[in-house]
């Protein structure tokens, strides 16, 4: 199961509608999709026009309870393969409940775990996170491999995409697994000059992360959500769902057969690091060069292709095995490879 979220700080920046459009028309393309409601706002659930009796504050509570609860019972189905756990404002209250626990950043991870089985075998999990980075949008960054940070066109997105990044930065450091972000343009209009200047500094600053597809402004994006419907039962003809019909088929290309793979570094005193290997001929470039995220810590995710790999990191000239990979061998010149595999 693919989990992606939608996160950023930012209030009304396109979270919402983009994770209720982009999880109908996954669906509708085959896929078997489950859309978590993870707002207490619980906007995603009115868009869906659903009004659930076990929303995903009870599905948080009972599972905390009992582990081996039974997860059906908590999910809607809204079509063949679209389903959804909705939300309620209890859920504001969860983020207390989950804050005296030691386990307060993971409990969604065990939720998805025993989701993602063989009997339920969904294809996509999409998260719609609140907007802010407390206990809940933790949770959901921590269970997916993908978050997706729509950027309305204004300057305060860019602002909560700062500290989400430092929040990543921190996550990876205490080991947590984080997910890949790329970045989303919503509600674009070039009739304004502000959107064209908005738009360069975005791909100068996002480069490989930010996504093809851009969603343009359209009124009828609106008009569903107040109807309670999506995009696609609305008006099937619209830009608005040509947009996310073409995002859809992004993030299916982007999600199929490759995985991410973090690569970590904590050493001091370097000014540059880069990670070269077979996977890019041994050859260092600006592609893989690690970001430095402490004084201490550097770091790149890379998408790979299933298979196995041999790599080192080079720094400041001086080629070295990842001490943090105990999984090495023997290199032609004395000294040794790290081994990655990814399945
Ligand atoms: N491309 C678009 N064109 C026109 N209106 C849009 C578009 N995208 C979103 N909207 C509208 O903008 C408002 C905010 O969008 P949305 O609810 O998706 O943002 P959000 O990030 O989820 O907000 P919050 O942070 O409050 O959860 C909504 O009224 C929505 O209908
Ligand atoms: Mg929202």
């Amino acid at each position: 199961m693919k989990i992606v979220s939608f996160v950023n700080q930012k209030g009304g920046c396109g979270k919402t509608t983009s994770a209720v459009n982009l999880a109908w028309q996954l669906a509708e393309r085959g896929n078997k999709v489950i859309l978590i409601d993870l707002d207490p706002q619980a906007h995603a659930t009115m868009y869906l026009g659903i009004n659930p009796n076990l929303s995903s504050a009870d599905l948080f509570e009972e599972f905390i309870k009992n582990p081996s609860v039974d997860l059906n019972k908590f999910i809607h189905s809204r079509g063949d393969n679209f389903f959804v756990i909705g939300s309620s404002l209890g859920l504001s209250s969860m983020e207390q409940m989950l804050s005296s626990r030691s386990d307060k950043l993971e409990v969604l991870v065990q939720i998805l775990n025993n989701i993602s089985n063989k009997i339920f075998n969904y294809d996509y999990c999409i998260i719609d996170c609140p907007p802010n980075l407390g206990i809940l949008t933790l949770n959901a960054l921590l269970a997916s491999k993908y978050a997706i940070i729509p950027l309305g066109i204004c300057e305060l997105s860019l602002r909560g995409v700062n500290n989400l990044h430092s929040i990543l930065g921190m996550l990876a450091e205490f080991k947590f697994k984080v997910p890949s972000p790329f970045y989303l343009i919503t509600q674009l209009d070039m009739r304004y000059k502000f959107s064209e200047i908005f738009l360069k500094r975005v791909k100068e600053t996002f480069d490989g992360r930010l996504l093809s597809t851009m969603i343009r402004t359209n009124i009828h994006l609106r008009e569903a959500a107040d109807a309670g419907k999506t995009i696609f039962e609305y008006r099937r003809d619209s830009r608005g769902a040509e947009d996310y019909r073409k995002l859809a088929e992004e993030i299916e290309k982007l999600t199929k057969d490759i995985s991410w793979v973090q690569f970590l570094l904590k050493a001091n005193n370097l000014k540059e690091v880069y990670v070269v290997g077979e996977f890019n001929d041994w050859q260092k470039s600006e592609n893989y060069k690690l970001r430095k995220l402490t004084p201490n810590t550097w770091f790149i995710d890379l998408p790979l292709r299933k298979g196995e790999y041999r790599y080192k990191f080079v720094a400041d000239d001086r080629w070295f095995n990842d001490p943090l990979n105990t999984t090495v061998e023997d290199d032609a010149f004395g000294g040794k490879n790290s081994i990655l595999r990814v399945s």
